[in-house]
Order: C-alpha cells, then structure tokens, then sequence
C-alpha cells in the first residue's frame, strides 16, 4: 500500500530437501515478476547456501526463519546475523509463534534478535500476533501492540524504519480459517499508530505483512487494504503455482 514496496514472503517453515528445494526455486525463478513487489523466500538455515546459489542472478531473495541474539561465542546450536550475511541473506523471521510457543521466545528475547540482525543489515521480519483466547478476550490489540513495543524499546528511529512487522493472529495460522480483510486492516492499523507514537517516519516506511492461511484465493482483498503492505506465507509457499499466483494479486 502507499509508496511501501509490496513484500511477498514464502515462509518454508521446517521442510524442504535440496531436491525439492531445486525444483521450487527453479520454477519461482523461471517466472515473470512485476518489479513492483519484492519476493522473498525464507528456508531453513542449512538451505541457505543453495539458495545463494540458485537465486543468485535472479529478483528473489531470501531470508531465515530464525536468527540468533549474539554475534558470536559459545552459544552451541545458535546461528549468528553476521553468518547469514556471509551468504547475503537479507532477511530474517523473528519472533514467529511458532518459536514464542515451541521454545517460549519472549517479547524481550525478540526484540534482542531483532536489534542483532539489523547490526548486520538483515532486515528482521517481527512476528506478533494474538491467540483465540486472546482475541474472543477482546485483548488482541493488547498483545500484538506489547509485542511489538518491546521491539520499538531497543531500536532507535533509523533502525525501527527499517524492520518489517508480520501481523499472524495465531488462529489463523495452518488452519485455513483467515482474518477477514477488514479484522486484518484493524490490528495493521494499530500497529502502524503505535509505531508513529514513536516515529511518523517509520510508520511510513515499515511494511506490515498479513500471515494466516494467506493463499491465491484471499490474497487479493487481503493486499488491498491501505496498511497491508504483504504477506508472509507459510503452506502456499511450498507450491509455485500458489506462491506464484499471490504474488501475481499483489
Ligand atoms: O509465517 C507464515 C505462517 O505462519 C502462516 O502459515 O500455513 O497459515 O500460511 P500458513
């Protein structure tokens, strides 16, 4: 919307092998994109180094889905910023409910990657979003707005205009059930107000993606609303043609 630059954002989550990595990046690659929208894939981390490879010479980008909140040190098992950017990564997922759940990240742990990742110019893609508990609580503003506050605490204006936020009400995430246009836009709304709090000039700047259940049929109505500036998509992105089709509505 506005002068943002739509971002369409595959999110592969944990599948993927170097086979069926070929074949989906090869016909993402092979397709006709209007330059208006930026596409993104974000694989896992071992798939990084293929990814450098394959879309090397293409308009597709890629990112992670996680990232660490060190630069470097004993922290077994973590994947440091700097080391995606080695393999000009560009982007990565923080903050997914899928990692708030399974590994309980907190919003301060978050807002760490976050600040980490943009130390090493990668574009940190913040995820919030409320659960259906939350929602039929009436606290979903609450939730997704602290989240992303937290974040906003450690980020001084020029780096907070220079993050992408990811707004995935967690029930609509795998489930098929999505927000509607209009549910989506309100919290979007939210969002970029608590962002001009701080900055006008980041609120105009930071696209705010739509993920949840986001497919070829819903993309449309979804992209067109004012503060919807993307998607990040996670079982649709696993099908060119799908993957292909959104970012054609977009
Ligand atoms: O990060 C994308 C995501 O969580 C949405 O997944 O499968 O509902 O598109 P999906």
């Amino acid at each position: 919307a506005q002068q943002r630059r739509t971002l369409i954002a595959g999110n592969w989550k944990m599948n993927g092998s170097l086979s069926a990595n070929s074949a989906l990046l090869g016909e993402l690659s092979g397709a006709s994109i209007a330059s208006a929208c930026e596409v993104l894939v974000c694989v896992p981390f071992v798939y990084i180094p293929q990814c450098e490879v394959f879309l090397a010479k293409t308009q597709i980008a890629f990112g992670a889905q996680d990232v660490s909140p060190h630069q470097s040190g004993a922290y077994t098992g973590e994947i440091s910023p700097a080391m995606l950017a080695d393999f000009s990564c560009k982007y990565a997922i923080v903050g997914h409910s899928e990692r708030r759940a399974y590994h309980h990240e907190s919003n301060e742990l978050v807002a760490q990657k976050a600040l980490q990742s943009l130390r090493s110019n990668i574009y940190p893609i913040v995820c919030v979003g409320e659960t259906l508990e939350q929602r039929e609580a009436g606290k979903t503003n609450e939730v997704v707005v602290a989240q992303l506050q937290a974040v906003m605490d450690v980020l001084d204006e020029g780096a907070l205009a220079r993050i992408v936020v990811a707004y995935e009400p967690v029930w609509a995430i795998g489930t098929g059930k999505t927000a509607t246009p209009e549910m989506a836009q309100d919290v979007h709304a939210v969002l970029r107000k608590t962002l001009a709090v701080r900055s006008d000039f980041a609120a105009e700047k930071v696209r705010i993606l739509y993920g949840g259940s986001m497919k070829p049929e819903n993309a449309k109505e979804l992209l067109a609303m004012p503060d919807i500036d993307g998607g990040l998509i996670g079982g649709a992105s696993l099908k060119a043609v799908d993957f292909l089709s959104i970012v054609a509505a977009a």
